[in-house]
């Protein structure tokens, strides 16, 4: 089968498109044909080493597509299952071995390239309104980047949870983006200090929680934003990672709460990931999640939509396809 392979750390061109054998499933796996790849920020982080992964290995941790074969005791599904997953390495490839527990059934209304739209960027917008900080009727957010994949889904639970939602991008055209996702207000945090206009926007108060994936630029003066015991959800880093800093810190700007989550945790087993699952699935279904799949690449361009996602370039989704 194809597969796009990294055999060593490095930019985009490491990515190559590689012959391999198509993998058995064993005892407690399935073997996924894989119809649609959803693209993560993490598959940048993955390729360039900053999570370091012994190599050669097939970058990818999201998919959609139907159940090929199945290992030994696996009762969760079935050949012939529509099914999509996420969190386990390989997705960039025709066929993806994965543990038959983190596969979610498909209902007959959601298609492939949606199921892969959802997995892993949704179940974290997901866990983070509702389970990281529980998101209460009233109080405001302060999401970053917010016309990314994961940006655009946690504006709208956000919202559809009647938070007010202040959202940050780098462009007037992300801007109108976030706005139409249900967005209060939109600060173009490249050009104007967030952290004054949070300020301005809540009358000095500050916010009751900041959802932050972009890290070293922002993480200082999204500290800044929060009213006192506010929490700083730091979910990624897009502009780099956070240096070490003391905890004092925290103290000094308002006994603030910080956690550093991972969608693992919030994924320990089959029933909290169906759970979420089943959320997003009927959110899909019933208009009130809009999915915005900007863009699909066949797998073979897959270092071009990499190269788009670094730049800045993409909003909502990106898929690649097999
Ligand atoms: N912890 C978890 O469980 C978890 C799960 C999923 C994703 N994440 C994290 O969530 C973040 C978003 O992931 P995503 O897949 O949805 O990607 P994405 O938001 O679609 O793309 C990243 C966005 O980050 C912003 N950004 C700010 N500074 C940047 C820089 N120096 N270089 C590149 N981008 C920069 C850009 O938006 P602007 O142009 O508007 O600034 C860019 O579009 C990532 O940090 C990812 O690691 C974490």
């Amino acid at each position: 089968m194809k597969a796009i392979r990294v055999h060593k750390p490095g930019g985009p061109e490491v990515l190559i498109l590689d012959e391999i054998p198509i993998p058995e499933p064993k005892a407690g796996e399935a073997r996924v044909k894989i119809d649609a790849i959803g693209l993560n920020y993490v598959d940048i982080y993955q390729r360039t080493g900053l999570y370091p992964l012994p190599t050669p290995f097939t970058l990818g941790m999201e998919g959609a597509g139907v159940v090929d074969a199945v290992g030994d005791g696996v009762t969760e599904v079935k050949k012939g299952d529509r099914v999509a997953y996420s969190m386990v390495l390989g997705s960039y490839a025709e066929y993806a071995i994965v543990p038959a527990w983190k596969l979610a059934p498909l209902p007959a209304n959601v298609d492939a390239h949606s199921a892969a739209a959802l997995m892993l960027q949704g179940m974290t917008a997901h866990y983070l309104t509702h389970s990281t900080y529980a998101l209460q009727p009233g109080q405001t957010a302060l999401i970053h980047a917010a016309a990314g994949g994961v940006g655009l889904l946690l504006v709208q639970i956000a919202k559809n949870l009647d938070a007010t939602v202040i959202g940050t991008v780098s462009t007037e055209a992300k801007a109108a983006l976030a706005k139409e996702a249900g967005a209060d207000h939109v600060i173009l945090y490249t050009q104007t200090d967030f952290a004054a206009e949070v300020k301005k926007l809540t009358e000095g108060h500050g916010v009751h929680v900041v959802y932050d994936s972009v890290g070293q630029s922002t993480f200082a003066k999204s500290l800044d934003c929060l009213r006192p015991r506010g929490y700083l959800a730091l979910f990624g880093q897009s502009g780099g990672p956070v240096a070490p800093f003391d905890p004092g810190i925290l103290a000094a700007k308002g006994s603030l709460f910080l956690t550093r989550p991972s969608l693992n945790h919030y994924t320990l087993d089959r029933a909290e990931l169906l759970q979420r699952a089943a959320d997003l699935f009927a959110w899909t279904a019933s208009g009130k999640l809009k999915l915005r799949i900007e863009k699909t690449f066949p797998m073979s361009e897959a270092a071009e939509a990499q190269r788009q996602m670094e730049a800045r370039k993409t909003t909502g989704k990106v898929l690649l396809i097999p």
